[in-house]
């Protein structure tokens, strides 16, 4: 537990946020596997608060379902109309203070807004730390921005430099629209002050709204400490409110993952077409080619070379293993395994140790043995195949009757034609052959033969008879060696 643990984390998360338009809350957009408000609540809970609560109120059965389902500690407070950032903070501290607990008094209250997907644990620790070294009353996590437009200004006395107020951008004057430090929208306060300031807020501003941001000034002119922490990177702060954002902000949280993971020893060949989910988990001397997505629990061993062109989700390939051009969801491919290119592996696919899926090849809850190979132009669903067996091109585990799904088992060290349909239920016995083109229906002992397929026949002159004068018959005529014209 930290020395600074914070009696409540409040996350804000009530707005509509128009600007994404969309028919999904703005909170609930994801970027690298994770919702807006998931980032946020992900980095509060590095803080170890005792409670952490989301204001909710837009679309709030779906946020409070998704929240419920993400991180079922998680507190939910409803602000029914969205009057401003100081309501949505007053709502999270009456459902704190709600239900019988005492409101937090005394202790540290940070406020975080759902939309800033790229703040870390690591910097709301250092607000907090700085929070109760210096004794404040209210920290606000400033940044320095290349262009403030849109953000809360910070207003600095020119004597001390100490933080006087926060003015809102529309608020703002020319000469504090210049201001370049802004407002993050992250604070830490003390529980107990912040409650009595919330209520002296006033809604004489441009957009007739309760600012969070006035608490600072209230605070400041009844005689308390305001502090501020300037973020390291001011990129960490970026707040969502259109797409176009949440595309630079998913195209930097990508940027830190993989900088994570190359300083950890992965090969990321093209950075710019990997994508990255934050779940995904890499050991050394990882490769990933170009034009990969790894998305979900994907877990690559070490020395797995993954690409160009692959896109796996919960998927864990192991050591050593090569996967080309391949979509794979659910699937565990082995040590040294070859995946592709153009394989599709579906839930359920375990490739053993060396075993092979190639080319046009889509497996699912198949479970193939060590060294085994599926070569080619095949599907293998709901299928057993044992240790190095070969499976012939173009065949296909003929699972479903319409009603069911079945299951085949073929044995270790068969050699099965190209061109076979396993009519499931059916079992191959180790060591057995199948013959090209044969329709499997029945179990095929171990070390049989089995020809399951019409006997050729050849009906000779056929071509001169039906298709007379024509190139099949002149080409068969020459190599009859016929005297020409002769028919
Ligand atoms: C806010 C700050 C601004 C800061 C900026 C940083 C205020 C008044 N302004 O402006 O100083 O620079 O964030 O990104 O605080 N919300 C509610 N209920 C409401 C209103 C907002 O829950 O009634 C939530 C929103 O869902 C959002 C967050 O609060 O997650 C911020 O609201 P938003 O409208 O985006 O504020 P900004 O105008 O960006
Ligand atoms: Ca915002």
């Amino acid at each position: 537990m930290s020395a600074n643990r914070p009696a409540a984390v409040v996350v804000l998360a009530a707005g509509e946020g128009t600007r994404m338009k969309s028919a999904t809350p703005k909170v609930l957009h994801s970027l690298c596997g994770r919702s807006l408000v998931g980032h946020v609540v992900a980095a509060s809970r590095e803080l170890d608060p005792e409670h952490l609560v989301v204001v909710v109120g837009h679309a709030r059965e779906q946020v409070s379902a998704h929240l419920a389902e993400i991180d079922p500690a998680t507190r939910t407070a409803v602000q029914h109309e969205q009057n401003g950032t100081g309501h949505a903070v007053r709502m999270g501290l009456e459902e704190l203070a709600g239900g019988g607990d005492a409101a937090p008094a005394g202790g540290t209250v940070v406020v975080v807004c759902g939309d800033t997907p790229l703040l870390t644990g690591e910097t709301l620790q250092r607000l907090s730390d700085v929070h109760s070294a210096d004794g404040n009353a209210v920290t606000v996590l400033t940044a320095e921005v290349p262009d403030s437009t849109g953000y809360g200004r910070i207003v600095r006395d020119p004597a001390d430099g100490a933080v006087t107020a926060i003015v809102e951008h529309k608020d703002a004057t020319e000469a504090q629209r210049a201001i370049t430090e802004i407002n993050s929208g992250v604070f830490a306060f003390d529980g107990a002050l912040l409650s009595d300031a919330l209520g002296k807020v006033r809604t004489d501003n441009s957009q007739g709204e309760e600012y969070l941001t006035d608490v600072l000034g209230i605070l400041r002119e009844a005689g308390h400490r305001v502090g501020a922490a300037v973020a390291a990177d001011h990129r960490e702060i970026l707040g969502i409110n259109n797409r176009v954002q949440l595309s630079e902000a998913r195209r930097l949280l990508n940027e830190r993952l993989l900088r994570e993971a190359m300083l950890s020893g992965v090969t990321v060949v093209d950075p710019a077409s990997t994508w990255v989910d934050v779940a995904v988990t890499f050991e050394p001397d990882v490769v990933v080619h170009p034009g990969t997505q790894l998305h979900g629990a994907t877990h690559l061993a070490a020395g797995a070379e993954v690409g160009p062109g692959c896109t796996l989700t919960d998927t864990v390939v192991g050591e050593g293993a090569r996967v080309i051009n391949t979509v794979a969801d659910g699937a565990h491919v082995g040590a040294e395994a070859n995946v592709g290119p153009y394989a599709y592996l579906r839930p359920g696919t375990r490739l053993g140790r060396k075993a092979k899926a190639g080319t046009y090849v889509e497996m699912k809850n198949a479970e193939i043995g060590e060294g085994a190979k599926v070569p080619h132009l095949s599907y293998v669903g709901d299928a057993t195949i044992g240790e190095y067996t070969n499976i012939g091109a173009a065949s296909v585990f003929v699972n479903y009757d319409g009603e069911h799904k079945h299951h085949t088992t073929v044995g270790s060290h068969c050699r099965t034609g190209s061109d076979n349909m396993f009519v499931a239920p059916v079992t191959v016995g180790d060591g057995a052959y199948t013959a090209a083109g044969s329709v499997i229906t029945k179990d095929v002992p171990p070390g049989a033969l089995a020809v399951a397929r019409g006997q050729q026949r050849n009906i000779e002159g056929w071509v001169a008879r039906k298709r007379p004068g024509s190139a099949a018959a002149q080409a068969a005529s020459a190599a009859r060696k016929e005297p020409d014209g002769e028919q």
